[in-house]
């Protein structure tokens, strides 16, 4: 499977609005799992504080998206699957992040186009760091 950097088109970040808009977005992602029962497995695997991982996908995102590399500048190649390897992620887990991240979608109000095209890309990736069979 391709790196996420390959997944999505260049200009993916200027069209869902900057930085200013990729950090609203993880914001609502992080938020809706922290406060969505329905999300609750899904924020059992993450840290107490958020706070963190919130600053990191934000720094993945923009350059995952076509912008700033954030990401690598400050960690070096992103090897996304290895890093989730301590946490077990099967089918549920990778659909409760798409639907986590695809209701922040619908909350940030992106552009149904966008959406479905980021929809797409999020879960290529998503399926790709699956490290548990079945569910
Ligand atoms: C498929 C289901 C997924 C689960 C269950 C999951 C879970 C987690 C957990 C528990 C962490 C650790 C949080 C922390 O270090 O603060 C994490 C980190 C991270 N996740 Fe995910 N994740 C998933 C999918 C994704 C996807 C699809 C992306 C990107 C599109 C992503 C991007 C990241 C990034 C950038 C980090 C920080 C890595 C680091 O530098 O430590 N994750 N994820």
């Amino acid at each position: 499977m391709a790196e996420p950097a390959e997944t999505t088109e260049p200009n993916a970040f200027e069209a869902l609005g900057g930085e200013a808009a990729v950090r609203a977005l993880v914001d609502a992602f992080y938020d809706l799992m922290d406060l969505e029962p329905r999300f609750a497995h899904l924020r059992s695997l993450h840290p107490t504080d958020l706070d963190g991982s919130r600053d990191k996908l934000f720094w993945f995102l923009c350059g995952w998206l076509g912008g700033p590399d954030h990401y690598i500048e400050r960690f070096g190649h992103p090897r996304l699957r290895a890093r989730h390897l301590p946490f077990p992620i099967g089918i549920r887990e990778r659909d409760e992040w798409l639907a986590c991240m695809g209701e922040a979608m619908v909350h940030e109000r992106v552009n149904e186009p966008l959406r479905q095209r980021l929809a797409e890309a999020f879960a290529g990736t998503a399926d790709w760091m699956r490290n548990r069979a079945g569910a």
